[in-house]
């Protein structure tokens, strides 16, 4: 019988995998799952994986067991990896994708997380689940609650989340928490609320939500048919950056990819703590009190995942950097204009980041790049329309229509 754990990634001390715990009890640290590698027969897993389509559960060997028929599923994951030959062309390179997680059935990439999280909360018999949110996980804890029919509580920074997603929790049937404070505090709430009133986490601090999540990084490998060089993300609490890394290096260590790519975590300017501690070669971050931008997804000052993230961008040979809100823009009109995708801001950043990093010439233009974009532009819509044209007025005649078209 597969024995399955969970690790403490500081002191590495090992717990059953149906314990409920966010950190390890002896050191603090945040715990991951560790998948039996040498168990496990990779050619046999490779028939299994191509006789099943592409999404989270085609790979359900690599991930924690559940109980019962079948997961909690919505067909999460599958999503495309796009070709970017005009965005290509414009920056000089051959071999640029972006993967578009928007793309799935809540529209961000928590849904991967989502569907191994609420499976796990079914198992466990939880009473209520409960996450702190920028307004993505919310949604997609809400989604997936309502489906288990589990009762879900979520907290949201007050007056700082996009409209369509507060939409999504309120709609989904959530009891929806306004923190008067930021993303960080209303994380902070969550974890004493979990202990003092028996709730059931499902922020990146629960272990089993970036398994959900790494399998992005399986699916890029069977797509593009290798790793890629490199791989751009952005980065706010800072969970999903090392479920890519960790996805990738088990391909690696498998056998189903040759290398991993290395991981470059784009942060905003004005909430970029990882990349204030890449910048200064540091081991731990600073936290920022006030973060500040644009893209509310990653507007995160304390990212609870700091140490698993600067392992996986280190361990990758990667490099955490910063843009500003003004190129985070020019970068979702450039990806809406030419692509035909619509991501939201945050999503916006790895293309953003992008830019920077083939100018500064840390990735080459021959590069395999892949950009992640992690939630859809229509999350956002306000911020869509307060930086685009505004629609022209015209009288309902051709007349006024030929002296208005420029
Ligand atoms: N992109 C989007 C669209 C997000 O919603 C998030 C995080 C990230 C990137 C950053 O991912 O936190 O794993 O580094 N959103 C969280 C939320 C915090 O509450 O929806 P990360």
């Amino acid at each position: 019988m597969r024995m399955d754990a969970l690790r403490c990634i500081g002191c590495h001390r090992e717990f059953p995998e149906d314990e409920i715990l966010y950190a390890c009890p002896s050191c603090g640290n945040l715990l991951e799952y560790v998948v039996p590698i040498s168990d496990l027969d990779p050619a046999a897993l490779r028939r299994s994986f191509d006789s099943r389509p592409l999404g989270v559960w085609r790979y359900k060997e690599l991930l924690p067991g559940f109980k019962g028929k079948s997961p909690i599923s919505m067909n999460e994951g599958g999503t495309p990896l796009h070709r970017c030959d005009r965005l290509g062309k414009e920056l000089g390179l051959k071999n640029l994708y972006i993967k578009f997680d928007g793309m799935n059935p809540t529209g961000s990439f928590k849904d991967r997380g989502m569907t191994m999280g609420i499976t796990k909360a079914r198992d466990l018999k939880v009473k209520a689940v409960v996450c702190a949110s920028t307004g993505n996980t919310s949604a997609s804890l809400a989604a997936y609650a309502g489906l288990a029919g589990i009762k879900c509580i979520v907290m949201i920074p007050g007056g700082a989340i996009a409209l369509g997603k507060l939409s999504q929790a309120m709609m989904h049937g959530a009891t929806v928490f306004e923190v008067d404070g930021n993303f960080d505090d209303a994380l902070d709430l969550v974890m004493s609320s979990s202990r003092e009133l028996d709730l059931y986490v499902l922020n990146s601090v629960n272990p089993f939500r970036p398994e959900g999540q790494k399998t992005a990084a399986y699916e890029i490998v069977d797509q593009l048919g290798e790793a890629p060089d490199s791989l751009v993300i952005p980065v706010g609490n800072g969970g999903n950056n090392a479920a890519y890394w960790k996805g990738f290096s088990e391909f690696k260590d498998l056998g189903m990819a040759k290398k991993a790519p290395r991981i470059y975590g784009i942060q905003a300017e004005g909430a970029a703590p990882v990349a204030e501690a890449f910048r200064k070669g540091a081991d731990k971050i600073r936290p920022v009190k006030k973060p500040e931008t644009i893209a509310t997804a990653i507007k995160i000052g304390n990212p609870a995942n700091w140490l698993k993230t600067i392992r996986a961008i280190r361990g990758s040979g990667g490099d955490c950097i910063t843009v500003t809100d003004e190129q985070i823009v020019s970068a979702q009109k450039m990806i809406a204009k030419n692509e035909g995708l619509f991501v939201e801001p945050a999503a916006a950043a790895s293309f953003a980041g992008l830019m920077k990093l083939i100018e500064s010439g840390d990735i080459g233009k021959s590069e395999k790049i892949v950009c992640v974009a992690t939630g859809h532009g229509l999350k956002d819509p306000d911020s869509a329309i307060r930086v685009s044209n505004k629609p022209i007025k015209i009288d309902a005649s051709i007349k006024s229509l030929k002296k208005n078209l420029k």
